[in-house]
């Protein structure tokens, strides 16, 4: 059974340009319930633990560097599918993909600044919550 929860960050390009509050509102519309929020600035150190699973990758550096611009919004979402839905919501990684009217498509600006960010996976969505929530821990 898929399931309930997925996190979210919204991204610092989205969090800077004064996306926050439409994007908020675009998902909860879309019958996300949020279940946890908080707004942060990461650290060099959390940011490149969020993204350990990147770490080989060319586009690391620049990732992490990214992250750590500026205040994020992270969030635990609740619903059916939470994390197939999500996805389809935010739209393909590179905005030039992303679906017409996804929240990548109206928001972002390259596969590097895109907004924001949804879990990959019913684990990865747990790993996630549970990194910025502590109540999370169990999900
Ligand atoms: P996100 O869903 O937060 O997960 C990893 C992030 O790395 C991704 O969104 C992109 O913002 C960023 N990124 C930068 N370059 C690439 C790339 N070539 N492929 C995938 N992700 C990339």
């Amino acid at each position: 059974m898929a399931g309930m929860i997925t996190f979210t960050m919204i991204k610092p390009d989205a969090v800077r340009n004064g996306h926050t509050g439409k994007i908020l509102d675009q998902i909860i519309s879309n019958g996300f319930q949020i279940r946890a929020m908080k707004y942060v600035h990461l650290s060099e150190a959390k940011a490149g633990e969020f993204y350990a699973v990147h770490r080989e990758r060319p586009f690391f550096k620049d990732l992490v560097e990214f992250m750590t611009s500026g205040p994020i919004v992270a969030a635990v979402l609740e619903k059916d599918n939470a994390v197939a839905d999500f996805r389809t919501l935010i739209g393909a990684t590179n905005p030039a993909e992303a679906a017409e009217g996804t929240i990548r498509n109206l928001y972002a600006k390259s596969i590097d600044a895109n907004a924001i960010h949804g879990s990959d996976s019913d684990e990865n969505a747990a790993i996630e919550a549970s990194f910025f929530f502590s109540a999370f821990e169990r999900f």
